[in-house]
């Protein structure tokens, strides 16, 4: 399938994703914690994830989703200019897993980096990569959201263990005179709440000691309430700048994509922008939270099972740690 789609003299050309074979059901999370099915299915909407093997990283799923859009977009590995990896698990701290990618893929002309903004960034990464396309700077971008975010849970954590899995979605954008395509994005953040969502050990306020991993600090913390509240207000708020700044209304919109995070998070945002169900478009139940490869596997599975088609309006909407959030709207 050629998905050829218009941007502002950019156009993604090529989408692709990729999750782990290994499935966790909620079933099998009941013997790990004290939790149930039912509980996560009724908080969450979430029923199972996917989980990497053993000897599979983030750049290993970044590398087989982004085979899969060079595939779709028909381009060589070696015609890209530059690679952006977003995640909050990289591989190693560096290099970046970018470059893995890049080695990988054999993108011997690409720069190569990665970029930090937890779930919202896969639309962070879209709109840096857009930047250098419509600046002239590049002409062919690979952009990847990728989590192994296994690896960073505590899996005797009930309140957070049962919300992520892992994934990998990633899109080719190339130069293309005329079009369309991104119609308004909206990128923000807030530090103050830093604290809220984060892993606070193994950086330099807290490199790894025997006692920072009896502590458990090198685990994903997160305060699930205040994440909430915050993740409502400002996907809501984002998504409503993006279509009053492209001129549209929420009836323009055939396809949302939000940040498959909780399924009470998007019920919220969609009756707060007033969208029919129909338009929303949910995959949560299968592969949980993905963090920055969220949105970008939910968009590949739209496309591939006819959800978004030629010329429809898309509206992307994210939120993560930082806090970090973003929305865009796209013709495609
Ligand atoms: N199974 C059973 N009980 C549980 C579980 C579990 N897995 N997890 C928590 N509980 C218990 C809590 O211990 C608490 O018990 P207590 O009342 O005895 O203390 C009770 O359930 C209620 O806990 P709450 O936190 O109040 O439950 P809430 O309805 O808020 O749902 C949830 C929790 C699902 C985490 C919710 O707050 C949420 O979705 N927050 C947003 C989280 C999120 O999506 N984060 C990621 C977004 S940003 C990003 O993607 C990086």
């Amino acid at each position: 399938m050629s998905e050829e789609n218009k941007l502002q003299g950019c156009a993604i050309t090529g989408v692709g994703s990729y999750v782990p074979e290994r499935i966790l059901a909620n079933a099998e999370l009941e013997s790990m914690v004290d939790t149930t099915d039912e509980w996560i299915t009724s908080r969450t909407g979430i029923k199972q994830r996917r989980i990497a093997a053993e000897g599979e990283h983030t750049s290993t799923l970044a590398t087989h989703a982004s085979r899969r859009a060079l595939a779709q977009a028909g381009l060589d590995a070696a015609e890209l200019d530059l690679i952006i990896v977003a995640t909050i698990t990289p591989d190693m701290p560096f290099p970046a897993t970018a470059c893995l990618v890049q080695k990988e893929l054999g993108a011997t002309k690409a720069a190569a980096f990665d970029l930090e903004a937890a779930c919202s960034g896969f639309i962070y990464a879209l709109e840096v990569g857009r930047a250098f396309i419509a600046s002239g700077i590049y002409k062919n971008v690979l952009i990847i959201g990728a989590e192994k975010l296994s690896s960073i849970i505590d899996w005797e954590d009930r309140n957070t263990c049962v919300l992520f899995g892992d994934g990998a979605g990633a899109a080719v954008l190339q130069r293309r005179d005329g079009a369309r395509g991104v119609l308004a994005t909206r990128l923000g953040s807030d530090g103050n709440k830093a604290d809220i969502l984060a892993m606070p050990g193994g950086g330099c306020r807290q490199p790894a000691t025997v006692d920072s991993v009896n502590e458990r600090i090198h685990f994903l913390k997160m305060e699930g309430r205040e994440v909430y509240k915050a993740a409502v207000n400002a996907m809501t708020a984002a998504a409503k700048e993006v279509l009053e700044t492209s001129g549209l209304s929420i009836e323009d919109i055939q396809c949302i994509i939000p940040h498959q995070a909780n399924q009470r998070i998007i019920s919220a945002i969609g009756s707060r922008l007033g969208a029919r169900e129909d338009q929303v478009f949910v995959n949560l139940q299968k592969y949980g939270n993905t963090s920055a490869a969220s949105v970008a596997v939910a968009l590949d599975e739209a496309l591939q099972t006819g959800k978004i088609k030629r010329g429809d309006k898309i509206l992307i909407i994210a939120f993560g740690a930082g806090l970090t959030w973003g929305a865009t709207v796209l013709e495609w």
